[in-house]
């Protein structure tokens, strides 16, 4: 399975013998690369940065360190090894053979499936492309712009399967996925969190933490599909995903340790007085969580839905680990909890599992924010802090499914509006908030050197030194 380099668009595909393919591939090519140049990093086009990329999909050894220009690295189509008598492992399918091409009824659900995936890779890019111009250090704006390259790759992999398998409606949301804007008032990005801005490197942690993880969780559910060639390219963007999330999770448990050590120093606890000294107050931390964790959380959707019970009977789309899951793979007749707001108050009740598909996503996908956060708080506790972040309850400030149009305090509260509004600035980042992060942000390019919000990474990029030069401006 390794990567065929000597060809216009890198591969695994054997593309080289679909030359109808490879033409409308080659054609898209193109367009692809003025989106980057118009909607790329900023201002980075000339950098050379030490960039991964892979070279096979195999476990051992796939990525390739090298300086690379971005506007050259080699976006190509990888899927994962195909597993020879894979099985449909869930759904009326069950127990059938994978699916090698799209059965006509389900064609138009899968191609949604895809664009709706396939959109929000190019909308993270459009979303980041100004932090490199305030970026900490080297080593960050390094993994910015690797982060960046591989959103541009899992666009790719969309972009292959709409081209490979849906025909000329492919090749037009292929098209169309180019056009579409994040934040554009007209041509917005499909998923609203999606459109919000990523402003500052606060921001971009909690959202790679946050997001990029929301992503691990659709690509995991993608990657039990009956069309095997779906599952097996997003199994392959499941192995870069992991670098995203770790970006975020380190990214934030560093500004974490700046803050704590000069509280611990100073000893004081003053936002005011701690903004002073040009580090990120713990409640302006919990804000920032509060915004993203709420606003990504409403990535899952409704709480009850029909097109994801369709998905799953189908085989379109199956849950978290479907195979480590111990029932019958069908659920027609079972049950799973959702909430409801209820006489000034949330109730549990059952709903059938599945409508509630999105729900048990959502559900899997916050047991495993509570664990990284965690994390934070160890972070935190080694400096004998007392603080503790927390992930608010999943009824917090949410705009989608049936608890969108009530107020609820981070722990669960029902509120009138005067409350919502008198408690919004202890919970949500406020205009000040945002302006005081945004006035930290500075350009930091020596090798070695960090702003000094945020403490310098315990090691470097594929054992390079922390003040290695991640990136070379020519
Ligand atoms: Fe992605
Ligand atoms: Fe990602």
């Amino acid at each position: 399975m390794s990567v065929d380099y000597n060809q216009k668009i890198p591969n695994n595909v054997e593309l080289a013998g679909d030359k109808a393919l490879q033409r409308a591939l080659e054609h898209w090519q193109p367009g692809f690369l003025n989106w980057w140049g118009e909607m790329g990093p900023d201002g980075s086009h000339e950098f050379d940065v030490y960039l991964r990329t892979a070279i096979s999909v195999d476990q051992a050894g796939w990525a390739n360190f090298g300086y690379v220009k971005m506007p050259d690295y080699r976006w190509g189509i990888f899927l994962n090894p195909a597993k020879v008598g894979r099985k449909i492992g869930f759904g009326a399918h069950r127990g059938e053979p994978a699916w090698q091409e799209v059965p006509g009824e389900y064609r138009s659900n899968l191609r949604r499936i895809i664009v709706t995936q396939g959109d929000t890779e190019p909308a993270s890019v459009e979303q980041q492309r100004h932090l490199g111009l305030t970026c900490p250090s080297l080593y960050d704006l390094r993994n910015l712009f690797q982060v960046n390259v591989e959103e541009g790759r899992h666009l790719w992999a969309m972009v292959y399967l709409l081209h490979r398998f849906f025909g000329r409606d492919g090749r037009e949301e292929a098209q169309a996925l180019l056009e579409r804007r994040s934040g554009d008032a007209n041509h917005p990005r499909i998923l609203s969190a999606f459109n919000e801005k990523t402003p500052d490197w606060l921001a971009f942690f909690m959202f790679t933490y946050f997001t990029d993880r929301d992503g691990k969780f659709q690509l995991l559910a993608l990657a039990e599909s009956a069309f095997d060639p779906l599952a097996r390219t997003t199994r392959f963007m499941l192995t870069e995903e992991g670098h995203h999330m770790f970006v975020g999770r380190n990214g934030v448990r560093r500004i974490i340790e700046r803050t704590c050590e000069v509280m611990a120093r100073e000893r004081m606890y003053e936002p005011e007085r701690l903004r002073s000294l040009g580090v990120i107050d713990l409640p302006t931390i919990q804000r920032y969580l509060n915004f993203h964790f709420s606003v990504t959380i409403d990535l899952f959707g409704s709480e009850l839905s029909s097109n994801v019970a369709t998905f799953y009977t189908t085989g379109l789309k199956g849950r978290y680990f479907e195979d480590k899951i111990n029932d019958d793979h069908v659920l027609k007749d079972a049950s799973y909890p959702i909430l409801q707001a209820l006489d000034g108050g949330l109730i549990r009740r059952e709903a059938p599992a599945l409508n509630a598909l999105n729900e048990r996503l959502r559900d899997d996908f916050i047991r495993d924010t509570i664990a990284g956060v965690d994390a934070w708080n160890k972070a935190i506790q080694k400096f004998g802090i007392e603080f503790a972040l927390r992930v608010p309850h999943k009824a917090f400030n949410r705009q989608i499914g049936t608890l969108a149009g009530c107020k609820f305090s981070p722990e669960g509260q029902l509120l009138g509006e005067s409350q919502w509004l008198a408690g919004c600035r202890e919970w949500l980042p406020t205009p000040g908030d945002r302006a005081f992060v945004q006035s930290l942000m500075g350009r930091v390019i020596e090798p070695g050197k960090f702003a000094h919000w945020i403490a310098p990474p315990s090691a470097g990029i594929n054992g390079r030194p922390v003040d290695f030069e991640y990136v070379r401006f020519n």
